[in-house]
């Protein structure tokens, strides 16, 4: 099973992306992803065998509990790889940093000895793939922000219709975020 963890995204926060995808695709040729499919990936695991997806979701739960929900805002629009062949993205800003999230589930999994991409974290909603981005500037939009009190293990399959879908199998919360000011 092709498992990845990530954060999904409130209706709001869901329809500025659209928004923008649409204002991308305008100019920018490319193979848009559905919006069901909009997310934030933390950790992408792999191929995993089904006995071992619990022991997945553990690790997941286990580093939530010690990281605080994060506040997150949509940042600019940029892509990866190639500007003729590249994945279009909305960055995503944090505050606190996923990165330390990102490697404490890294950690996890490999003391789970769960397969994992140890590739560059970078954290952003891919809009499009096979996308051929031009030099001029990139459509931005709305710098909206939202704290992420969840996050998922998803599997990634293809439906009955062979469309990719993403699917959370199971949901963990994040650590309360600790008050401002204690007496
Ligand atoms: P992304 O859009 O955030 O980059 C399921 O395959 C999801 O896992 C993809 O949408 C992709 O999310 C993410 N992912 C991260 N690393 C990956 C990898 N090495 N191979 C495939 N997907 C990866």
């Amino acid at each position: 099973m092709r498992l990845f963890f990530g954060i999904s995204l409130p209706a709001p926060v869901c329809e500025a992306v659209v928004r923008r995808a649409c204002a991308c695709r305008v100019v920018i040729p490319g193979r848009y992803v559905p919006e069901n499919n909009y997310h934030i990936t933390l950790a992408f695991l792999g191929d995993v065998p089904p006995e071992r997806v619990s022991k997945a979701a553990g690790v997941l739960a286990q580093c939530l509990e010690r990281h605080p929900a994060p506040l997150l805002t949509l940042g600019e629009t940029d892509y990866f790889g190639r500007a003729q062949n590249g994945i279009l993205i909305a960055r995503v800003h944090s505050s606190p940093p996923l990165e330390p999230l990102h490697g404490a589930l890294l950690s996890g999994l490999r003391a789970a000895a769960l397969p994992f991409d140890p590739g560059a974290f970078s954290p952003h909603i891919t809009l499009a793939r096979h996308a051929c981005v031009p030099a001029a500037p990139l459509p931005g939009g709305e710098a909206l922000s939202f704290t992420a009190e969840h996050a998922h293990l998803y599997l990634s399959a293809r439906n009955d219709q062979n469309i990719l879908t993403y699917t959370p199998l199971e949901t963990f919360p994040f650590a309360p975020v600790p008050p401002l000011f204690s007496k």
